[in-house]
């Protein structure tokens, strides 16, 4: 089949009477990096593990590239890799023997696992370091060889629940660039993470949950859209000559709800979504703009106004 899709429909997990995942219905193209954030306990890891066949929803189904996860994980586990946020393994293996051992559990070919170990230690940056015992690995290292392992089977699909967590900034920035390069190869990514930065810079698209429920889900611009509010301001940049008479011009329109002189910026502030009458305004009166800006809402603006500190 060619497209390798995620389609989440409708899935439903309790744990006795609490309801981890709440209806939540997704569809992810192939080759579209998805992420997904949301306070602690919002139901995250809960849906990537259905997502991955390790858990069984109690309503709805996942099917992955037309798999469903209930009636045929087995296949579902062929084309996806789970990276889980835990580190679980004997840790007096050195990474080879580690990588061998899951080859081993994927049934890879003795033959090929060779080539496809090399292989995912390249990819994620642990060539030469095979003979390294895993129990002496630093926080970034066993993250990569997570990664590599999760990466062995050659998986279309890729779910990572919280890669970054615990990296410093610069492993942080070499596993994001390990993710686009996964990403450009055309894998469909699922990812986790708190760290708000790097979900805005690698997801296509991104899903908010909170108590179980997809409360937002859109590319960037479509979540900034939403979130542009009526408190958002406007900075305007004219000659100082024209400054006063500026504020004045936009001061005496309606939809104006403050101006105000911040040297060298006039902060305007509207309930009127398009900000283009300010230089439609501007125009009128051939006053010259020298600088427009209007601030985007960051990610997690948009996290902090969707979420409300609910837990489950
Ligand atoms: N096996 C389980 N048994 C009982 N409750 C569970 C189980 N797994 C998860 N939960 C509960 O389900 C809810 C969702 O948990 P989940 O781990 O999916 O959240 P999360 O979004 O991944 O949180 P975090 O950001 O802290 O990783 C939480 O209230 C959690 O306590
Ligand atoms: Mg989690």
């Amino acid at each position: 089949m060619e497209t390798a899709t995620v389609e989440i429909d409708n899935v439903t997990k309790r744990f006795d009477d609490l309801i981890a995942v709440d209806r939540i219905s997704l569809c992810i193209d192939r080759g579209q990096t998805l992420g997904l954030i949301g306070p602690n306990g919002a139901g995250k890891t809960t849906l990537l593990r259905i997502i991955a066949s390790l858990a069984v929803p109690d309503r709805g189904d996942v099917r992955i590239q037309g798999q469903s996860v209930r009636t045929n994980p087995r296949a579902v586990r062929k084309i996806l890799g789970f990276m889980p946020a835990e580190f679980g393994c004997p840790r007096n293996l050195t990474i080879g023997e580690y990588l061998e051992y899951f080859g081993c559990l994927y049934a890879i070919p003795k033959l090929d696992r060779r080539q496809r170990i090399q292989e995912v230690c390249q990819l994620t940056d642990l060539s030469g370091r095979e003979r390294v015992l895993v129990k002496g690995l630093s926080t970034g290292n066993r993250q990569r060889l997570l990664l590599a392992k999760t990466l062995l089977h050659d998986p279309q699909v890729l779910v990572l629940d919280e890669p970054a967590s615990g990296l410093d900034p610069r492993a942080r920035t070499e596993l994001r660039g390990i993710v686009r390069e996964l990403a450009a190869m055309g894998k469909t990514i699922i990812i986790s993470s708190h760290i708000l930065p790097d979900i805005e810079d690698i997801s296509d698209r991104i899903g908010i949950i909170e108590a179980g429920r997809l409360v937002l889900d859109g590319n960037l611009d479509a979540l900034r859209a939403h979130h542009r509010t009526s408190s958002r301001q406007v900075k305007l940049r004219v000659g100082s000559e024209d400054a006063t008479r500026a504020r004045n011009l936009l001061a005496a329109l309606s939809v104006v709800t403050s101006c105000e002189l911040q040297e060298p910026f006039l902060i305007i502030g509207s309930d009127e979504p398009n900000r283009n009458f300010v230089l439609a305004e501007m125009l009128k009166h051939d006053i010259r703009v020298l600088q427009f800006q209007e601030d985007e809402p960051s990610l997690e603006e948009i996290f902090m106004q969707s979420t409300a500190g609910k837990v489950t």
